[in-house]
């Protein structure tokens, strides 16, 4: 697929994004984490698509904004109940083009991975460092990459087979780039639906690198909403960084860094 660009993966699924997505998996820890760590707020997030997670979030009384670069997920968030009271900049969230400076930037649900280039993905931490408060964090949830699931650079996957309709996954992988070009296909008997997602993978330690190249270092991270501690049979991570202050050097002394 040539045609793809950073509003195609949204303009394609909102149709069906909430009723795959919007229960599972459960936001609500995310969400109670999500506060803990904004503070006042105010909070931004990057792909902030129909609401899943931007609507609850605005409901503990923190202002909350978005960027997006899907019309079509922007107007199932303004179809909901108080999806009208989340401003929203559309665009691509490399730029970070929102005025202010906030108390919690987050990119959840491997959203982080939809920038397609190495290059994007370091330009998207830099402006996200230049928008965070002295003490603010900047939030990243994404899987970590199991290549295992390829077999000669493809793989192909059943997600669900109900009495109407079968879901299957299709990706192709190029080591090179890290990327990943999938289909979700919904095959029913009188149609077949395509959903295309491409992807740039990263593993943690390049984003911790990506991060100190923008004045970041990496504070925490989980194998989960709940704090799980993240170890190596983790399957993904929330990664939580902050600016690079005296503390951070501080205990990257104490580890010979
Ligand atoms: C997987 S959805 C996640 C939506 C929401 N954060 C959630 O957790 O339900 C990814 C969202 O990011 C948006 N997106 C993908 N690439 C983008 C880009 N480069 N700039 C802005 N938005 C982008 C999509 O339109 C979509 O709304």
């Amino acid at each position: 697929m040539t045609d793809y660009d950073a509003a195609t993966y949204g303009d394609r699924i909102a149709e069906v994004y909430d009723d795959w997505y919007v229960e599972r998996p459960d936001p609500s820890a995310m969400v109670a984490a999500l506060a803990e760590l904004a503070g006042a707020g105010p909070v931004l997030e990057l792909g902030v698509g129909t609401g899943r997670v931007a609507l609850p979030l605005a409901t503990q009384g923190l202002a909350v904004h978005g960027i997006d670069a899907s019309a079509a997920m922007v107007a199932k968030l303004r179809a909901k109940p108080s999806g009208d009271a989340i401003p929203v900049t559309m665009g691509d969230f490399a730029e970070v083009g929102v005025a202010g400076r906030f108390s919690l930037i987050f990119v959840v649900f491997n959203t982080f991975f939809a920038l397609l280039s190495q290059a994007d993905q370091v330009r998207c931490f830099r402006n996200a460092a230049d928008h965070l408060t002295d003490e603010g964090v900047f939030v990243v949830e994404a899987f970590v990459p199991d290549l295992s699931r390829f077999q000669r650079g493809h793989s192909l996957s059943v997600e669900s087979v109900r009495a109407d309709l079968v879901l299957l996954n299709a990706a192709e992988h190029d080591p090179l780039q890290q990327r990943i070009v999938s289909q979700h296909l919904v095959i029913s008997d009188d149609s077949i639906r395509l959903y295309p997602v491409q992807m740039r993978y990263a593993w943690p330690a390049e984003l911790d690198l990506m991060a100190r190249q923008a004045g970041l270092r990496l504070r925490e991270r989980w194998a989960d909403w709940d704090r799980q501690p993240f170890g190596p049979s983790s399957t993904r991570h929330v990664s939580i960084y902050g600016r690079s202050g005296a503390r951070s050097q501080e205990q990257d002394r104490a580890v010979g860094i």
